[in-house]
């Protein structure tokens, strides 16, 4: 059986997931804050775009304009795409009553109503759907997480869509608010940053993607003005990687016995003289 996949539209990143996405996966991205879920999301949906792909973007932590002018930092042209009927973004954050695709209440029957509303204004056809992001969906209650995610899944699984949700994780531990989405979800596409050398690096791997024998290794992200995000090589693990903390302990080590013999040959000095 051939299996269809989507590509991402991210350069860089088919290959880690042997050519793209499963159709009618649902993938989980996750990761911290600013390490570029948004982005590689935006790149799905102008792919969908370019492909004839009708598209769905619920956006619950920026507004609909936000995400179109980042989309048009690096030259996608949403805006066009909403007027010409092929893309719908639902915005849950500005919560504006009178517009027919803003979401008045952030709960998950609201957001699968919502969701084959626009499938249905959108009509047939291979359709995209991003929930950035799903953790919205259960803030205050992240026991139900899992149960939700399943109820996500197994709905809009009907409807003929390859989904793509985000899942903040938070900054001081790594771990996501309320776990659920990861179990449930056909794919796991994780997202790292990192100081290095005091610079901020971002890093992707992929921890899961059903029925794809995908890449095991860590890649390099950058994200660029006026392109968007490609996927590097994968990190090596180079002799500085590995051996530098050990390397800067025996330094320290180094430095602080010089010193005591210094000090010791200063005082011994100090006495001859005396
Ligand atoms: N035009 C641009 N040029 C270069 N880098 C950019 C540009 N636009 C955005 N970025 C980078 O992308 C980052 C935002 O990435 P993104 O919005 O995808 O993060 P996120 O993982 O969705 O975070 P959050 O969980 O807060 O939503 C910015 O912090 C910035 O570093
Ligand atoms: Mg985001």
């Amino acid at each position: 059986m051939r299996i269809e996949r989507l590509s991402t539209g991210v350069r860089g990143f088919d290959p880690l997931v042997a050519g793209g996405i499963p159709r009618g996966f649902l993938v989980a991205v996750v990761g911290e804050p600013g390490t570029g879920k948004s982005v590689f999301c935006i790149h799905f949906a102008r792919r969908g775009l370019l492909e004839g792909d009708k598209v769905i973007y619920v956006t619950t932590e920026e507004s609909r304009e936000s995400i179109m002018r980042q989309a048009s930092m690096f030259g996608f042209d949403f805006e066009r795409a909403v007027e010409e009927g092929r893309m719908i973004i639902i915005d849950a954050l500005l919560r504006d009553k009178r517009d027919e695709w803003n979401m008045t209440e952030v709960t998950v029957d609201e957001l699968i109503g919502k969701v084959i509303q626009a499938k249905k204004a959108l009509g047939y056809g291979r359709t995209r759907l991003i929930i950035d992001s799903m953790s919205a969906f259960w803030l205050d209650k992240p026991a139900m997480a899992r149960k939700y995610s399943y109820m996500v899944k197994r709905i809009l699984s009907k409807w003929d869509m390859t989904i793509l949700a985000t899942s903040q994780y938070a900054i001081t531990t790594s771990y996501g608010f309320g776990f659920g989405i990861e179990h449930v979800a056909d794919g796991i596409i994780r997202f790292r940053k990192l100081l290095r050398n005091w610079e901020l690096k971002r890093y992707v791997i992929v921890e899961k993607m059903r029925q794809t024998p995908h890449s095991l290794r860590v890649h390099e992200v950058e994200i660029r003005d006026g392109v968007g995000m490609l996927v590097k090589g994968p990190v090596e693990a180079t002799r500085d990687e590995v051996t530098l903390p050990s390397k800067v302990v025996e330094s320290v080590k180094k430095g602080v016995e010089r010193k005591a013999i210094e000090e010791e040959l200063m005082e011994g000095l100090l006495s001859e003289g005396m």
